[in-house]
């Protein structure tokens, strides 16, 4: 017969186990549900050295300095190993007004180096709608960012004039108005609350497209999930031609990135990414959008439309640009 010692014994190791139980369901139930869980990324990361190699310059960079006077800049400049400040957060018109002419930028944002000829032509296109002091930040950050790399660049705003807000065919705007104004060989296309920490980072694309913004601090610099295509890529010209650009039906909040990764994929592309000490970047605070509810049935059909939605039925009426000291602003009626 057993003892009442030896019955207390036993229960109490039951009521342990149980406890020891739960507890290892809820581990298990927060790794798995929490939105910053840990997602190695299945695409590779390029080492840090092999960066040099990854890269690919604008063939007509190169045939620009055959008839040209000034050598080819570095295809990374030396010394962007260096750590940045925090953004300056408190900038003001005032600023804004005079960093163009302090930093030599050309009316529209525009920048190349003096000395020598870049190797990266870039757009960087940015999507915009009522975030202004955001972009001060942006834009008064990114400026001395991109100079440093010694890159030839335009910095792109193209901003929604109504309507529910629909990234990805803003930034298919952003892409063919820029072409219009110059033959880019590579596009960024970029949220203007993503602030990239390393300079070190570079601005220019690799030989396959490449998620720019895959360690970020709200998801605790790790990858919620290993798809994940959005917030900054870059992607050459003849690549985003190939995948027929973004899909021009995502309004509101959500998956036309993954639905552009679908495309790239589709098209047999891999992604790359940096490694994750080096495209860090901060998220400049603001209120979360409220997910769209037809994001997944958008998703479900992408495959059918991959080639007739995109940049070859893009359709939308211009209506206003103009030409800032440090962006080419393009207000849209889509
Ligand atoms: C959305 C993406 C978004 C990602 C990260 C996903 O659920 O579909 O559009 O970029 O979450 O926030």
């Amino acid at each position: 017969m057993q003892t009442r010692a030896g019955s207390n014994v036993v229960q109490t190791k039951d009521v342990m186990k149980k406890v020891i139980l739960s507890l290892v369901i809820i581990i298990v139930l927060c790794c798995v549900l929490h939105p910053d869980r840990f997602a190695l990324s299945y695409y590779p990361y390029i080492k840090y050295s092999d960066i040099p190699n990854e890269l690919e310059p604008s063939p007509r960079a190169i045939a620009v300095v055959k008839e040209s006077a000034k050598p080819l800049c570095l295809l990374i400049p030396n010394g962007l190993e260096t750590s940045l400040h925090h953004p300056n957060e408190s900038v003001t018109e005032y600023d804004i007004k005079h960093l163009a002419r302090r930093l030599n930028i050309e009316e529209g944002g525009a920048w190349q180096p003096s000395e020598c000829v870049s190797q990266h032509q870039v757009a960087i296109i940015i999507p915009f709608r009522n975030r202004t002091v955001q972009l001060w930040i942006f834009l008064s950050y990114m400026h001395p960012f991109l100079q440093k790399q010694m890159l030839n660049y335009r910095i792109f705003v193209i901003e929604q004039m109504k309507g529910a807000f629909n990234r990805a065919k803003l930034f298919n705007v952003g892409y063919a108005e820029a072409l219009k104004i110059f033959p880019y060989h590579c596009f960024i296309f970029h949220d203007v609350d993503l602030i990239p920490q390393k300079l070190s980072n570079m601005y220019a694309c690799t030989r396959q497209p490449r998620h720019m913004s895959s360690s970020v601090n709200t998801f605790r610099y790790n990858l919620p999930y290993k798809e994940l295509f959005g917030g900054a890529v870059a992607i050459l010209q003849k690549q985003f031609e190939l995948v027929n650009g973004f899909s021009n039906i995502f309004y509101g909040w959500g998956g036309e990135d993954d639905d552009f990764h679908s495309r790239v994929i589709n098209r047999g592309m891999t992604l790359c990414r940096f490694p994750p000490d080096v495209a860090r970047y901060t998220m400049l605070a603001h209120s979360k959008e409220l997910p769209s509810e037809n994001r997944f049935m958008n998703l479900k059909s992408g495959r059918d439309r991959f080639a007739t939605d995109g940049v070859n039925t893009l359709q939308y009426t211009i209506m206003k640009v103009v030409y800032y000291p440090l962006y080419t602003w393009i207000l849209v009626d889509l």
